[in-house]
């Protein structure tokens, strides 16, 4: 370094030496950058005609696809929590109610969180957990031997670089939703599984809610014929929860997640509506998400909360009120996500189902309609007269539900009412995971789950920004997409 400053001084003109000094600065702040991770839209991508194309990176010699990767099962499951705020220390409390688990870290930014962790041990009588604080605790976390899952509670930024540092040494992951921030840390993510074959399964609880199971298992039986169109949300206004977001430090004005949505465009939260349905539709296992175009209204109501909770003017306010996103698929179905945290409005995640068949409906009104004349067989006197017209009686549901109840929630359902969590479903999540794992099974959400519903985000992103063109959405099993034929819960 000395000598390039030595020889700068004795041979070059004082402009050139400027512009020289000038690059030099630009190069060490991008080097710096890098080194601190920023999250940002930068995946390559080109036109195809009128089509964006992002790049598939080339999988690497000798490295395999991970469907159905399942590893020796495990006795106990050695947990380590990062990430304590609303929705960690929950966890932490939930994992008291479930067999065949230790404790054997907590990590957060703030240490006062952590030691609130250790006290929900200590309340359980279990052994105290090894604790970990500050930006980098998390880093120090992965070196400690006895950790088989790191599971990621952190804010989104975090996700990533936890779920990353833990995969680089040798821990499965679960992550939190969304999971994955960008393409860039979709396609890492599923690499890093790729080649050291650990899990990384995203958290997404709404897969497991009660009316949703019930419905994947009468899709399963064909009870709606095919499915060819379904649709899943994100509609909940967040005014509540802004200012309960994790703040860094008392600068911090906004929180983690409204400054996420003054910064980034596009569906940021899209794996609630699009898990459960993705489900119903078999993406990667059979079918799969071939291109989508998304278009958002303008940012109507951000900048006023920045302002209300900044008291400073914002100029840009990127995400967009209500974000909607249509993706068909490569067997000619589709799929519609929307996000909006922004208006007032009743909670609703959507969840509607057309099948060739019959119908079915969660938010804002429960229900189905079956066509019983050409659904026939199990169906057939039972439900005489169901057209497909209406919705059926509520006891007629009733009957329905009870003959094709999900057998998931016929093991789990009554204990997850007692544990709760979003009416239980969290606990369910969690149940079956840690099942999974002791009985060396396949989890039921892999890595390619994770980057096609949180991949969203940054290819709605490229549609928003170049007039709603279309945008293919990425393989990313890499031509393994037909390998399985339905999607099922391991047994
Ligand atoms: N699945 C669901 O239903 C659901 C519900 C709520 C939240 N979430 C997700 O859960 C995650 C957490 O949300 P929340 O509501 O608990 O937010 P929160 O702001 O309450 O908690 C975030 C936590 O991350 C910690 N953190 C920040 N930097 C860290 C670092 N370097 N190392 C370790 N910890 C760090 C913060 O100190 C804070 O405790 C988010 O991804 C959110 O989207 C999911």
């Amino acid at each position: 370094m000395k000598n390039i400053f030595v020889s700068l001084q004795k041979n070059i003109p004082m402009r050139k030496k400027a512009i020289l000094l000038l690059l030099f600065a630009v190069f060490a702040v991008e080097a710096m950058a890098q080194a601190q991770y920023y999250q940002r839209y930068d995946w390559p991508w080109k036109w195809k005609g009128k089509t964006i194309v992002t790049d598939t990176p080339k999988r690497a010699k000798g490295q395999q696809h991970a469907l159905q990767l399942h590893v020796a099962p495990m006795d106990t499951v050695r947990i380590a929590f990062v990430g304590l705020g609303m929705r960690g220390a929950d966890a932490v409390g939930r994992y008291m109610h479930i067999e065949g688990i230790r404790v054997v870290a907590l990590c957060d930014y703030e240490e006062a969180r952590v030691e609130a962790c250790q006290q929900i041990l200590k309340n359980n009588n279990r052994p105290p957990a090894q604790c970990y604080s500050g930006e980098d605790g998390y880093r120090q976390m992965c070196e400690q031997e006895d950790i088989d899952l790191v599971y990621v509670a952190t804010d989104w930024h975090h996700h990533f670089l936890v779920a990353q540092c833990a995969l680089l040494h040798g821990k499965h992951v679960a992550i939190e939703v969304p999971s994955a921030m960008t393409l860039h840390e979709c396609w890492t993510l599923v690499d890093l599984v790729e080649k050291n074959r650990l899990h990384c399964m995203i958290l997404e609880n709404c897969c497991y809610d009660q009316f949703e199971l019930n419905t994947l298992n009468m899709a399963q039986h064909g009870l709606f014929g095919e499915v060819i169109r379904v649709q899943g949300a994100y509609i909940h206004t967040l005014d509540e929860y802004w200012m309960a977001y994790w703040k860094n430090g008392a600068d911090d004005k906004l929180g983690w997640r409204l400054r996420y949505n003054k910064d980034f465009r596009g569906d940021l939260y899209p794996t609630h509506g699009l898990g459960p349905v993705a489900q119903l539709m078999d993406i990667h296992r059979g079918d799969r998400m071939q291109t989508l175009v998304a278009m958002d209204t303008r940012s109507f109501r951000g900048k006023d909360l920045v302002k209300q909770y900044s008291g400073e003017e914002c100029p840009a306010f990127s995400n967009g009120d209500h974000t909607t996103t249509l993706i068909r698929t490569a067997k000619g179905k589709v799929i519609e996500i929307q996000h909006n945290v922004m208006t007032p409005q009743p909670y609703n995640r959507l969840y509607q189902l057309t099948g060739t068949k019959g119908f079915a409906n969660k938010y804002p009104v429960e229900g189905y309609a079956i066509d019983t004349k050409s659904v026939g067989g199990a169906l057939t006197g039972k439900y005489d007269n169901l057209s497909g017209h209406s919705f059926m009686t509520a006891e007629q549901r009733k009957t329905l539900e009870q003959e094709y109840e999900s057998p998931i929630l016929k093991e789990y359902y009554e204990k997850a009412k007692q544990v709760g969590g979003h009416g239980g479903m969290d606990y369910i999540m969690d149940a079956r995971m840690i099942y999974c794992l002791r009985n060396g099974l396949a989890l039921d959400m892999d890595v390619y789950d994770l980057a096609e519903w949180c991949c969203l985000a940054e290819l709605g992103y490229l549609s928003l920004e170049h007039g709603f063109a279309p945008v293919e959405v990425p393989d990313f099993t890499r031509g393994h997409w037909q390998d399985i034929q339905g999607y099922r819960h391991s047994k």
